[in-house]
């Protein structure tokens, strides 16, 4: 829906319903209701130049997306629409994000603010570097899965934030469509289906986990049948009732401390109370026109963003992309190439390692390039030396390909005043540790893994890290979430993107950024065109075979061959990763799922 006012709204309702209202808000209501609004618009000379009714919501699953809008069509603005399809997506689409995981979240106020709220989980304060070495030697599978793997969820306390600093409506009203999606039960999604039977060996070690996803025989929760989470309704109650104080300071976290520690695992209720979301500067990068918006340390997302747009701003990107795509495509893996060597080399949190800032000198992104043929692809790129840095360990053996597999959720939400909000929340890779508290029906994140558990180690991505990246207590692993906001001249937002798909996120972020603003594209046919990945190690670029066949984006046999022929190791992958964005233009919201996943937009 998308209905724009111009002119004095006063004049077109009812002067009785006038006296009553004393908000924007309260007009929009009446008058919606009332259907002023959707019927011929009326146009006066005075009064609101411009009043423009535009809100909408995008995320992976139907009902999440239907909680959001309910909300922003119920009195709530943005930050309450996002919290509350974020809670349902942890009911209905639970192997991807959920309360016991982690988010980050990219905030743009109608107040002009812009806020960046850091929900990463952290390590435990008794979480040490040799905390997966066996033998002498790491051991993924225990980063992966099992009770060693969870940092301290942080999720709700995200949330708590989001809702302190720009929420309206009352904190437990946010809770009401999760937890009755969780007590009356959802069919089980075809993603959701699939990744039990996946997952199925590792997910019956746990009992409450195996209580839930599987049926009494012991056969595992198919697609289309009820998934019911009655602990998990109870949890969300007790959180609607009792505040974030009951995950972080009471009896979920004892209940946590308890359990864990009578299957190895090291979290403890004193790690949960420790627990703070960190309100962080966001990254603010000129390209083009426009002002693009990331998320810093712990993410590596808005950085390589960023740094990747200088190092594309010189080329005529939106001419290549549509008459020279592998001109596009070739310049497309050099930039991702050079800015995951760093990422690779430099990238950490911040609280704890220096992240060079000289990673987001406009001098270093040429300098970066300064090696680009378009002749050919490059074959030896390292990390570069930015202002600010010094040598760190980084183990350069070639790691194995990552699973393609698609984890997290990215989420977004506008509303009628200028709130956007861009969110991804994780539990990292599908059902993360696989461990669910018993009594709570929480499952715990695996986001241990996104630490460089040692030198040279890949993890579930295959990315490997350096000292940036070392686990120790306290310390947030490194993320690629990247939620985002594109502003314009007047810094309206109009655009935001984000993704879902481990490292994948930020180039399938970049992508959608790209489409838009050079391509021109609408932000519906930005989301669904194909897209490539490289990530520096291993050396491949992964392209979508699969994806916008017939279309003008196709990535055709033809130009396969000229990327083949310019060096580029190529491989066919299937979908990259899964997007969701709004634009804005005209004063006209575009909501955009990602027709890779069975979401909805609506706007
Ligand atoms: N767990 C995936 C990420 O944060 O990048």
């Amino acid at each position: 829906m998308v209905l724009v006012l111009e002119g004095n709204p006063w004049d077109v309702v009812d002067l009785r319903a006038k006296k009553a209202m004393t908000t924007r808000r309260a007009f929009l209501q009446t008058a919606a209701a009332s259907g002023v609004l959707s019927t011929g618009i009326p146009r006066f000379a005075h009064g609101w130049d411009k009043l423009t009714i535009n809100h909408g919501a995008a995320t992976v699953h139907p009902l999440a997306t239907r909680s959001a809008m309910r909300i922003l069509q119920s009195g709530g603005n943005a930050i309450d629409a996002a919290i509350s399809a974020a809670l349902v997506l942890g009911v209905v689409d639970g192997h991807n994000s959920g309360i016991g995981g982690g988010c980050l979240v990219l905030i743009r106020t109608a107040k002009d603010q812009i806020l960046a709220i850091d929900g990463r989980e952290t390590a435990g304060q008794s979480a040490h570097e040799q905390m997966f070495v066996r033998d002498g030697k790491a051991d993924p599978k225990l980063s992966q899965n099992g009770p060693l793997a969870a940092g301290v969820p942080s999720q709700i306390a995200a949330m708590k934030q989001m809702h302190t600093a720009a929420g309206r409506l009352p904190w437990k009203d946010l809770f009401a469509d999760a937890k009755k999606a969780a007590f009356d039960g959802v069919l089980a999604s075809k993603s959701i289906g699939r990744t039990i039977a996946a997952e199925a060996d590792e997910l019956r070690k746990y009992p409450a986990s195996k209580e839930i996803y599987f049926h009494p025989d012991g056969s595992p929760i198919r697609e289309g049948e009820l998934l019911v989470q009655k602990d998990l309704a109870s949890t969300l109650g007790n959180l609607a009732e009792q505040g974030a104080d009951w995950f972080y300071q009471g009896p979920f976290a004892q209940s946590c401390e308890n359990y864990l520690k009578s299957i190895g695992g090291i979290l403890t209720a004193e790690d949960f109370r420790l627990y703070q979301p960190k309100l962080r500067t966001p990254i603010r990068t000129k390209y083009r026109s426009y002002e693009v918006i990331g998320f810093p340390p712990p993410s590596s997302g808005g950085i390589h963003i960023a740094q990747m747009l200088m190092m594309l701003e010189p080329y005529p990107i939106g001419v290549w992309m549509r008459s020279r795509e592998d001109a596009y495509y070739h310049l497309l893996c050099e930039v991702m190439k050079r800015a995951f060597a760093d990422r690779a080399h430099w990238l950490g949190d911040s609280d704890f390692v220096d992240v060079p800032a000289g990673l987001l000198d406009p001098q270093y992104a040429q300098d970066r390039m300064a090696d680009f043929s378009s002749a050919r692809a490059s074959s030896n790129i390292d990390h570069g030396w930015p202002n600010g840095s010094s040598e760190r360990e980084l183990n350069s053996s070639e790691p194995a390909p990552g699973e393609d597999r698609k984890h997290t959720t990215h989420l977004t939400t506008a509303d009628d005043e200028g709130n956007w909000v861009a969110m991804t929340c994780t539990v990292n890779t599908s059902w993360g540790s696989k461990v669910t508290v018993p009594g709570t029906g929480v499952m715990l994140n695996n986001q241990m893994d996104d630490f460089s558990i040692s030198p040279g180690t890949p993890n579930a991505f295959g990315l490997i890290g350096s000292q940036s990246n070392a686990v120790a207590p306290g310390k947030r692993p490194l993320s690629s979430m990247s939620p985002t906001m594109v502003l314009d001249q007047s810094r309206q937002p109009i655009l935001t993107a984000g993704a879902a798909g481990g490292p994948r996120i930020i180039n399938a972020t970049l992508q959608v950024l790209l489409r838009v603003l050079d391509g021109g594209c609408s932000v519906a046919e930005a989301v669904a065109a194909p897209r490539v990945h490289h990530q520096w190690r291993p050396d491949q670029l992964l392209f979508e075979d699969q994806i916008g066949v017939g279309t003008p984006w196709e990535i055709t046999p033809a130009i396969r061959d000229r990327l083949t022929a310019l060096g580029h190791p190529l491989k066919a992958s299937g979908a990259l990763a899964i997007s969701q964005a709004i634009h804005r233009q005209s004063n006209r919201l575009e909501a955009a799922h990602d027709p890779r996943a069975h979401g909805s937009s609506e706007a």
